[in-house]
């Protein structure tokens, strides 16, 4: 257990999160954003807004005092999302259907550097997927990144197979399920 607060937000409470939100993230992907245009604050918000108006967006962030230390946020798929439409490993149609309340897609989950290793991140993950009512999440992780993969595999996850998003220059990933425990 660490000693943070966690926080939890959801669509309407968007606006008032998104600064803190975004100040991490500057600050976490400070390298990332120096060398590549495609990791930009601005890049990052955009997808932020589009993930925050989605039906069901929540979010938790968690706090050291008045510091933020990190946040993870996700949404339910909804019905044909667009989620699968890169994945090159063959699984059973059925894998992949979803009904809009099957499946809670984490999109990211960050924490700033000092609060690393520390239990925030698994507290944060585990505190946002336990208010989810769907029957499992998902995630995807880059492949150029194993220990993160490994790190997901320690928390339950497992590897469904290839992943690589219909966007240009998208890395490849890994798309990874979590059986959600049924409320
Ligand atoms: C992912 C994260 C929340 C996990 O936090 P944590 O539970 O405290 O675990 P750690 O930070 O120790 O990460 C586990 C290992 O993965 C590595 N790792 C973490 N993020 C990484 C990244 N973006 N790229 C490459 N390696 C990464 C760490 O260096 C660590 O390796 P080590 O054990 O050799 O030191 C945190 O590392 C983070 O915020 N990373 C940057 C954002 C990110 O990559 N999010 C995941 C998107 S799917």
């Amino acid at each position: 257990m660490t000693g943070i607060d966690i926080r939890h937000y959801t669509s309407d409470q968007a606006a008032a999160v998104r600064p803190t939100m975004l100040e991490v993230y500057a600050e976490v992907y400070a390298d990332a954003i120096a060398a590549d245009p495609f990791k930009s604050v601005d890049r990052f918000a955009a997808g932020l807004d589009g993930w925050s108006s989605r039906t069901g967006w929540s979010c938790v962030v968690g706090y050291a005092g008045d510091q933020a230390v990190g946040y993870a946020y996700g949404a339910p798929l909804p019905e044909n999302a667009r989620w699968w439409g890169g994945l090159l490993t063959e699984v059973p149609e059925d894998v992949v259907r979803e009904t809009g309340t099957r499946t809670y897609a984490l999109s990211e989950l960050t924490v700033r550097i000092p609060w690393r290793k520390t239990g925030a991140a698994r507290r944060l993950h585990d505190e946002l997927l336990a208010e989810q009512s769907e029957e499992r999440a998902t995630l995807l992780v880059q492949q150029a990144h194993p220990k993160v993969r490994a790190l997901y595999e320690s928390w339950g996850w497992k590897v469904l197979g290839d992943l690589r998003p219909h966007i240009e220059h998208a890395p490849l990933f890994h798309a990874m399920l979590l059986d959600l425990p049924q409320h």
